[in-house]
């Protein structure tokens, strides 16, 4: 849920002095002018602005876009604490929540950053992840890189930057580290994806970006080092975070997924 206190701390609301003038306009635009008449005054129009922006949970679903540019600025402990709060409350086997979550930030990114960069492009080549892949999915991979190249070009970015920006958590200023305990069946690997979700609305919602990335789960155990994490936890993935340059070409890429209807099957119906 965006609310108000968030949406100030982002700069996007005016400074009291001015909240008049922009509660006349929501006002008129929203109906609600008698609210101020019954001098309710500026608690009433915070309420109401809290009302506006609060957001709701399937538009937040549609409207959550993986975000490469990221502004400078770190967000809070308490806004990251509460996001990753939220992933807690994703469903997981027999509710044993067999997640933790590493946050990072500073030289501490920049030498995980150094690790990716030095053994990603080894480790995508023994992966090979797009090789024999349904000619669909093939389809979707190859469109998603040619938006990704002209995003590119259009924000003056060598098209070659871009692999080393991916692996250097695209300049975010925040990654978190989903870990889980390694285990024979892949449910807790399951559940701490569903919190990685979960934190991706979160964050969408308090008006953060965020990129989940590929590469760190691909350089686990150098990674693991780094966070010295014991050799009974894995890392599920990693998120870049931070707060978006919402008018960068890269984050205003068209997306689009297939028709739901040709995505399902009905059975018994
Ligand atoms: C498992 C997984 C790995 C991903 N890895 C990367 C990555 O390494 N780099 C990147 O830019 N985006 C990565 N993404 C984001 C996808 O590219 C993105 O979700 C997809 O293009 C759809 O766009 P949307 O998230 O804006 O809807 C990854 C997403 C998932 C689920």
């Amino acid at each position: 849920m965006v609310d108000a206190r968030d949406l100030k701390s982002l700069g996007a609301l005016p400074c009291a002095g001015s909240i008049p003038a922009l509660g006349t306009f929501f006002f008129n635009e929203l109906e609600i002018a008698h609210v101020c008449d019954q001098a309710l005054g500026f608690f009433a129009f915070i309420t109401t602005l809290r009302g506006v922006y609060q957001m709701d949970l399937l538009k937040g679903i549609k409207s959550r876009r993986s975000v490469r540019v990221f502004h400078k600025k770190v967000p809070s402990k308490k806004v990251i604490q509460e996001c990753l709060e939220s992933a807690t409350w994703a469903p997981n086997p027999t509710n044993q929540q067999p997640w933790e979550f590493i946050v990072v930030t500073g030289e501490r990114l920049k030498g995980i950053s150094e690790i990716i960069v030095e053994t990603f492009p080894q480790r995508m080549r023994e992966m090979d992840p797009y090789h024999g892949i349904p000619k669909a999915c093939e389809e979707r991979k190859n469109e998603t890189f040619e938006q990704l190249f002209t995003a590119a070009k259009r924000a003056g970015i060598d098209s070659k930057n871009l692999f080393q920006k991916n692996l250097t958590f695209y300049g975010a200023p925040v990654a978190i580290f989903f870990i889980t305990y390694k285990a024979a069946h892949t449910l807790y690997r399951h559940s701490t994806v569903a919190a990685l979700q979960n934190f991706l609305l979160a964050a969408h919602a308090k008006g953060l970006g965020t990129c989940w990335l590929s590469s760190v789960a691909a350089c686990q155990d150098e990674i693991k080092a780094f966070l010295e994490l014991s050799g009974e936890k894995e890392i599920v993935d990693g998120v870049a975070l931070g707060y978006p340059v919402k008018d960068s070409p890269f984050n205003t890429i068209a997306r689009k997924r297939v028709p739901v209807k040709e995505v399902i099957r009905w059975m018994g119906f």
